[in-house]
């Protein structure tokens, strides 16, 4: 083998995301694969600062590929933000001989990620989290999944919804990102879709989409409200208060994290699983991997921090093309 590294760490970190074990999987069988040991991290950085880890085999990642969660289980550490903690992660990576290490997961865990490269020891990224709210990368291990798993449930309220004749407001997660709302109301056929990138305006987006379709014949309303607007239930009231009807408010929460990865999420993982490993048997390290128009690239992990994503606002400008627009039906 050309390369020098001997024997890798691998973490998650961060909010789980469906296809976080994907990505383990391909950490650890194309490591094996370049004559590379794996260590799995427990706990993401805080398993760093306590040595809380296991060393993985190929069939230790066996059957995991259906498997929302992480097998390595995963936190959100404060300690690691303090140059104490950081010292401790560092003092574990050289007593476990890590030549470096494979952060899976979202901008915090790219942050701790780039404190640790700052003390010598090489990093990757792999972007995971069903925000998809990461200027690195078009997409995001988990984000499908999420959408999904949201659409089933916003299906099955929209039956009871339907024979109730009644209004829905649905607040799904995204943290301060309208990614999840926006594919979601797109793909329910949402009456109404708030995303914090638009500042919120209940006359324009709630009571006259509400008012256009139920002037058109609706007797039932769907509206999606990512958590970065607000509270759903201020929604709720505002709509209560405004229009007079009563509607009734369901927070998705922490379901829209779980469950078996899609075709989407699996397929990806694995191969931005594969391209860390190859990025550090290149020798080219402190990156992240992500995606960019279709093609997986490598971007440096303090640049990776400073990009920003937009949300796309065509996709709002299609969610309203087809909403009900016909005031009164001629016939
Ligand atoms: O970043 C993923 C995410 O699920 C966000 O959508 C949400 O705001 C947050 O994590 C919830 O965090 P926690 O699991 O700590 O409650």
């Amino acid at each position: 083998m050309a390369h020098n590294i001997k024997r890798i760490g691998v973490l998650t970190s961060g909010g789980d995301a469906p296809g976080m074990n994907a990505a383990v999987r391909a950490v650890v069988r194309t490591a094996l694969g370049q004559g590379i040991q794996v260590v799995g991290i427990h706990r993401g950085w805080q398993g760093l600062i306590t040595g809380d880890f296991e060393m993985l085999d190929s069939h230790d990642v066996s059957h995991i590929l259906s498997e929302g969660g992480t097998i390595l289980y995963t936190a959100r550490c404060d300690e690691f933000m303090q140059e104490s903690g950081q010292q401790k992660a560092v003092a574990t990576c050289q007593l476990l001989g890590l030549d470096a290490v494979i952060a899976i997961g979202g901008d915090g865990t790219f942050r701790g990620a780039l404190d640790l490269s700052r003390h010598g020891i090489p990093v990757i990224g792999v972007p995971a989290t069903i925000d998809n709210d990461l200027g690195c990368s078009n997409y995001t291990i988990g984000f499908d999944t999420a959408c999904n798993t949201a659409l089933q449930c916003i299906d099955k309220l929209r039956d009871t919804m339907q024979s109730h004749e009644r209004c829905s407001v649905v607040e799904v997660m995204g943290r301060h990102a309208g990614f999840l709302a926006l594919y979601v109301g797109i793909a329910v056929g949402a009456t109404a879709v708030l995303v914090p990138e638009r500042e919120y305006d209940f006359e324009r987006d709630v009571a006259e989409p509400i008012r256009r379709s139920r002037l058109s014949g609706n007797t039932h309303f769907m509206v999606v409200v990512a958590e970065g607007v607000g509270s759903a239930f201020t929604i709720g009231d505002e709509i209560k208060n405004n229009l007079g009807i009563d509607p009734r408010v369901t927070v998705l929460g922490h379901i829209q994290r779980g469950g078996t990865p899609s075709v989407r999420d699996r397929e990806i993982a694995t191969r931005m699983g594969y391209a860390a490993v190859m990025a550090l048997v290149d020798g080219d390290t402190n990156t992240v991997i992500g995606t960019q128009g279709g093609f997986l690239v490598r971007t440096p992990i303090e640049e990776a921090l400073q990009m920003k994503k937009g949300l796309q606002m065509d996709r709002y400008e299609v969610l309203e093309a087809v909403q009900h627009s016909d005031p009164v039906r001629d016939n």
